[in-house]
């Protein structure tokens, strides 16, 4: 990254109100400090898990930094970071202990290098010991609650280092019985431990789970803040992306957050179970229920039809309450729709997913296999799949254009994302869903609508923009060298993975113009105009490599990236030599020639 996409980038979020009053260098030198610490901070995957193989124990340490960051109420853990932070007296004044800030700093600091010590020990009782003395000499740390956390630290650590992953698999091969386990990410649920278990899900009646809903607040009134900082009101519609498996690992975050977008909290009944909901009064919600349209996936339908009732229900709860229509968005567009001529039962209809038996939009293969000729294609097959209403009694009933008339009303389109490993550019599906989403509604409102994502897997939520979001996972991966050389330890596939990448940012340029020139220019000249580098792809993966350049040369081709015609030449001249040496025209060992 060069000065100038710093500048850029710290340009980029909007300021606080403390910070407009200082003079615009500080401004600047403030934004850019912490647009650094977030690219600093950002965990990520430093290669690809390898069956049967314990992650380094070097790799520890910042897993064990992130688990011990959280409050785990449950096991009576509070963080490391503010039992710190309250020990050195620090946490007192929320105005001197904040993001970025040196105490805070001083905090993460001691929090590691007390991590550390305690991993260069055996993994005994001695350790345990030594931390809880650690921390209670260096920062008044009472030992009783360091003990508890780093006894579980303890337990992930032996847990992480031992692995049975093959002899797992082996025994699952051999048809035998292999013992459950939860499916989570490391850090919100440390109880996935050890790997290589039959990986169960959860009860769908117990979703959202209570800290879900509690947590959902916060996460929705800084939605709902972004949107209305930019543009001066509530969005009156949001498309919002469910998926299975993120609801199984945050215990129904975005259903949460589909509820307090309404209005209404669950319900449960003498046996614990959602069931139903209640309406939080407009008096304490203190702003509109705002219209959601569900975009759920094949394996939330498949995992969660009590929940996608439950979601049905709390739209008809609301459109059926008695309050001005603007303060209730839902019912303000069932009460339009009923009069331009749908039944009052169908305009209610707000969770559509595919066809029973059928999974995914298909959109990323379109993408990937460069089937497509304009984008409304992409939008046009996203709602072809996905077109298909659930709820009590609609059993996917096909209901393409009520699909349509919602989409045409919504102003911004919305994910949750909570892991730390799989991000915007690591898998096609992001794009295919939130990009396909963002696609169809473009189409169908006449203007591309806002896209905000939460990232939700931090001790304090954050909401950032598609594009910030995006710019983000290509700083700390794609261009990140920690990154790639990760990866390309891994040869072939590591290849590959840079590759996929590449892709699906080239995903977002195709459903969202999400991508600015500077990326694919970064891309270029990082792992294709770099001699040394080049080679180095081409010889571990010739065929990735050869994808890659392809792939650049598409986005270009398509008015999706300009940049000077030298590097299209350039890349062309790649191109040709790589399909040459593919197909044994050519030697496999060349240099490029310089175009300019
Ligand atoms: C899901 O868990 O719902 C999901 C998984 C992979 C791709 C898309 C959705
Ligand atoms: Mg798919």
């Amino acid at each position: 990254m060069d000065g100038g996409q710093l500048i850029s980038a710290a340009h980029e979020d909007n300021l606080d109100p403390r910070s407009r009053r200082m003079n615009q260098r500080d401004h600047f030198v403030e934004a850019l400090y912490q647009k650094l610490l977030e690219i600093e901070q950002r965990l990520i995957p430093t290669g690809l898990h390898v069956l049967g193989r314990a992650p380094a124990v070097n790799n520890f340490v910042d897993i064990l930094c992130a688990v011990a960051s959280f409050d785990r109420p449950e096991l009576g853990i509070q963080s490391l970071h503010s039992l710190v932070a309250t020990g050195l007296g620090l946490a007192d004044d929320p105005s001197v202990y904040k993001q970025g800030s040196s105490s805070q700093q001083q905090v993460e600091a001691l929090v590691k290098a007390g991590i550390k010590r305690f991993l260069a020990m055996p993994a005994d009782d001695s350790a345990v010991d030594s931390a809880v003395e650690f921390f209670r000499r260096e920062a008044a740390v009472p030992t009783e609650q360091s003990a508890r956390l780093f006894r579980l630290l303890q337990r992930i650590r032996v847990q992480l280092a031992a692995n049975h992953e093959l002899d797992a698999l082996a025994a699952a091969l051999r048809g035998e019985y292999i013992e459950p386990g939860p499916g989570a990410d490391i850090v919100q649920n440390p109880e996935i431990l050890p790997t290589g278990r039959n990986t169960h899900a959860v009860n769908p009646y117990n979703i959202p789970s209570l800290w879900a809903f509690q947590k959902s607040e916060a996460v929705v009134t800084a939605l709902l803040d972004r949107f209305r900082r930019e543009q001066g009101r509530f969005p009156q519609t949001i498309a919002m992306v469910l998926w299975g498996m993120d609801n199984i690992k945050s215990q129904g975050e975005g259903v949460a957050q589909a509820l307090w977008l309404l209005g209404v909290r669950p319900r449960r009944d003498a046996m614990n179970r959602v069931v139903d909901v209640d309406v939080i009064p407009l008096s304490q919600l203190g702003r509109p229920r705002i219209d959601v349209v569900m975009t759920v996936s094949g394996i939330f339908r498949d995992l969660f039809a009590s929940t996608m009732n439950l979601l049905d229900k709390a739209v008809r709860t609301v459109v059926a309450l008695d309050e001005p229509l603007e303060m209730n968005f839902p019912k303000q567009h069932v009460v339009a729709q009923v009069q331009q001529g749908d039944s009052y039962e169908d305009s209610m209809i707000r969770v559509f997913s595919n066809a029973a038996g059928s999974y995914g939009t298909n959109v990323d293969f379109m993408v990937l296999e460069s089937q497509w000729e304009s984008a409304r294609e992409l939008g046009d097959l996203f709602v072809t799949r996905k077109s298909f209403a659930y709820g009590h009694g609609l059993e996917g009933r096909p209901a393409r254009e009520l699909m349509d008339r919602a989409l045409a009303r919504v102003e911004l389109t919305y994910q949750n994302i909570d892991s730390y490993e799989v991000g915007l550019t690591d898998v096609d599906h992001y794009f295919e869903y939130l990009g396909g989403v963002t696609q169809a509604v473009e189409q169908r409102s006449g203007t591309r609508p806002r896209v905000l994502l939460c990232d939700g897997l931090t001790t304090q939520p954050k909401i950032r923009s598609l594009e910030e979001t995006l710019k983000l996972e290509t700083r700390t991966k794609t261009l990140n060298p920690k990154w790639y050389e990760g990866m390309l330890q891994h040869g072939y596939s590591g290849v590959a993975q840079i590759e996929r990448h590449v892709s699906n940012t080239f995903g977002w340029s195709a459903t969202a113009r999400a991508v600015e020139d500077w990326v694919y220019d970064e891309i270029s000249s990082t792992f294709l105009q770099d001699q040394t580098m080049l080679n180095r792809l081409r010889q571990l993966n010739p065929h990735s490599t050869h994808n890659l350049v392809g792939r650049l040369l598409e986005a270009h081709g398509r008015g999706l990236w300009q940049t000077a015609p030298q590097v299209i030449e350039e890349l062309r001249h790649i191109y040709r030599q790589i399909e040459d040496e593919l197909e044994g025209v050519s030697s496999r060992y060349w240099t490029v020639e310089s175009t300019h």
